[in-house]
């Protein structure tokens, strides 16, 4: 038996992917670590993520989501959300996909503003309203990396982009790029983040990936 199984995610393994979320963001080197509540988020505050989560599974027709689990263990490590439009969205719509979620409390505010802002920018100027497949989020358990979980879950996502023959994109973090390379994922603009404006220091990067649409 292999190691490790994807499913998509149920309903009641909602919570579990949103703390595996806020623990890997939480260990993430760079900017990632100033964006996942400190210390770990209560859990009102996972209640509240989880819900929301849920209402996008149940109310977006193109949301997937996916679950890594551990066999031996049954333990969820990973997670994966990513939005498959197969027809051009309205401005409208891609402006609601891209609004700046609320500032959580527990993360630095201008680190937030600064980081959403930039996807959401990125989403209405890079993208634009042409079909996509939309890779949304991807984490896996500290405890748990370079055992293959976030290859099996691009795979899924990449196969399901040339089922549709679609175009793919995503943000890429600096730990996340090789790994996109593989999978055909080129660079197409890059954004710095100074972290001692946020009281931390170092750079970070975040880069707009593309993978063009494969023959279906
Ligand atoms: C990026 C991430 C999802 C990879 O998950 P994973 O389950 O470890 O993925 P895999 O086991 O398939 O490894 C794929 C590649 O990721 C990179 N990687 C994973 N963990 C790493 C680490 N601790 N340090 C450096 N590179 C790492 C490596 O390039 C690795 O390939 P390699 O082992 O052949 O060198 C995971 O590191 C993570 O959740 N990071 C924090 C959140 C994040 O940045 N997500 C991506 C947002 S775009």
């Amino acid at each position: 038996m292999p190691d490790l199984r994807v499913e998509p995610l149920k309903d009641d393994d909602v919570e579990e992917s949103m703390r595996t979320q806020y623990v890997a963001f939480r260990h993430a080197e760079g900017i990632g670590r100033l964006l996942s509540p400190e210390p770990l988020p209560t859990k009102e505050y996972i209640a509240a993520s989880s819900s929301s989560r849920r209402k996008t599974m149940h109310s977006n027709p193109a949301a997937r989501f996916r679950a890594v689990f551990d066999n031996s263990t049954g333990q969820l490590i990973a997670c994966a959300h990513w939005d498959i439009y197969t027809e051009e969205r309205t401005q409208d719509q891609v402006d609601e996909s891209s609004r700046l979620p609320p500032v959580p409390p527990g993360v630095h505010p201008d680190a937030w503003n600064d980081f959403f802002g930039n996807i959401s920018k990125n989403r209405i100027t890079v993208l634009g309203t042409r079909p996509i497949a939309m890779l949304c989020t991807l984490v896996t358990h500290p405890d748990h990396y370079r055992r293959g979980a976030g290859t099996l879950l691009m795979e899924q996502f990449v196969n399901e982009a040339d089922r549709e023959g679609l175009e793919a994109y995503l943000e890429a973090s600096e730990v996340g790029k090789s790994l996109y390379a593989r999978f055909g994922f080129s660079p197409v603009s890059e954004r710095e983040f100074h972290l001692e404006k946020y009281g931390a220091t170092g750079v970070d990067r975040n880069t707009v990936m593309i993978r063009e649409a494969r023959a279906k």
